[in-house]
């Protein structure tokens, strides 16, 4: 097992910035998960840990060793990749033995191995089979058991889960997760489905246009966005996010069809703004419809007022879709409430869990 180094690694093709002064450190034996949207620069920076890719800049290190320019061979790394790269002549034994042949291996070892890596994946009943009598699960197990058979000391792992159906996907996502737990190995898990990453990861390095946005525990990424990106991407339904203007006084922050006063120790962190245009943030599960329902653990609250547009029973949840000056926002309600589409309601907002960004760097600010 080793800690993963990356220092200021930049990769480009041509003149295209794939990924942009990347600086992240994977613990030993850590599950971080790199997660962001299509083209962000995920699968690049996962090859660059791999070997297959050289930084353009940059150095990487595993523990104290730089191994940059090293070839994928010399640094004990395993991948998992989305398509199911098993052989289709190769029985599922073969297929797992494969990577322990080629660093000869003597053959007792190698069984012992194989059967080792196929128990923990429970397909130690498939050995003889090829991979043409597997279903799309088993056969992205096979290709994890041949991924940890050598004891790799990084496991790389490209939206190894994509390819299977959402069930299937639930199931082998706590598979993995609790595998990895068992090996202690250090893993980096490349996803840009937030809610995989919101359960697998020991930590979420979010990743937007090449740059690394932030990186942090689930929980810390969920309810402490630094940015804009990474409170919308993160979360579903999205987080509401409404057009505002902080009074020049501070005390208040208003926008189409409502007002919001602020606590006292809110004023002072957002004192530059005061008159300023601001883009207020709220997730839906952080306001409630007064009269229906109640949020739990709540000690400072503001009430706006809207009328219902559209209701979204989901069974588990209600999503209230409710309409407040011209917009629309979400509000998420435990269980099953039905309420008259029309209706003039009003929504209740945590005051501890809204944001605030600054519109022009959509850092946030609070
Ligand atoms: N070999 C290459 N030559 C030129 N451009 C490339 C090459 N590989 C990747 N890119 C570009 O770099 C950017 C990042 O690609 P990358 O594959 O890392 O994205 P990703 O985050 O893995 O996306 P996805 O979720 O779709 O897999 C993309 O715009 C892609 O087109
Ligand atoms: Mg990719």
């Amino acid at each position: 097992m080793v800690e993963v180094r990356l220092d200021r690694i930049t990769k480009r093709f041509g003149n295209f910035e794939a990924v942009k002064e990347l600086s992240l450190t994977i613990k030993d034996g850590e599950f971080l998960v790199l997660l962001g949207p299509s083209g962000c620069g995920k699968t690049t920076t996962l090859r660059m840990i791999s070997g297959l890719e050289e930084p353009s800049e940059g150095r990487i290190y595993f523990g104290d060793r730089d191994v940059t320019y090293l070839p994928p061979k010399d640094r004990n790394i395993s991948m998992v990749f989305q398509s199911y790269a098993v052989w289709p002549h190769m029985t599922v034994y073969d297929n797992i033995a494969f990577p322990l042949k080629i660093k000869k291996y003597p053959r007792e070892e190698i069984e012992r191995k194989v059967k080792w890596a196929a128990e923990l994946l429970q397909i130690g009943n498939l050995l003889d089979r090829y991979p043409g009598q597997l279903s799309g699960g088993q056969r992205q197990r096979v290709a994890v058991a041949r991924a940890i058979v050598v004891e790799p000391d990084v496991l790389l792992m490209d939206e190894p889960l994509s390819n299977l159906d959402a069930k299937l996907r639930v199931t082998m996502r706590a598979e993995i997760k609790k595998l990895q737990t068992k090996l202690g190995v250090t893993t980096v898990y490349v996803t840009h489905d937030q809610v995989e990453a919101m359960t697998m990861g020991d930590r979420i390095a979010v990743m937007n246009m090449g740059r690394l946005l932030q990186v942090g525990p689930p929980t810390e990424v969920y309810l402490k966005p630094n940015s804009l990106f990474v409170a919308t991407f993160i979360g579903a339904p999205e987080m509401n996010i409404l057009k505002a203007t902080l009074a020049g006084d501070g005390t208040t922050i208003e926008g189409d069809g409502f007002r919001i006063p602020l606590p006292g120790d809110f004023r002072e962190i957002l004192l530059d703004y005061s008159g300023k245009d601001v883009l207020v943030g709220i997730r839906p599960e952080h306001m409630t419809v007064k009269g229906v329902s109640t949020l739990e653990h709540v000690t400072r609250s503001a009430e706006i007022e809207g009328s219902v547009d559209f209701i979204e029973a989901l069974g588990t949840d209600t999503i209230v879709h409710a309409k407040v000056g011209e917009k629309i926002i979400k509000v998420k309600l435990p269980g099953h409430i039905p309420i008259p589409i029309g209706e003039k309601i009003k929504i209740e907002i945590d005051l501890d869990n809204i944001h605030v960004f600054d519109p022009k760097t959509e850092k946030a600010i609070l």
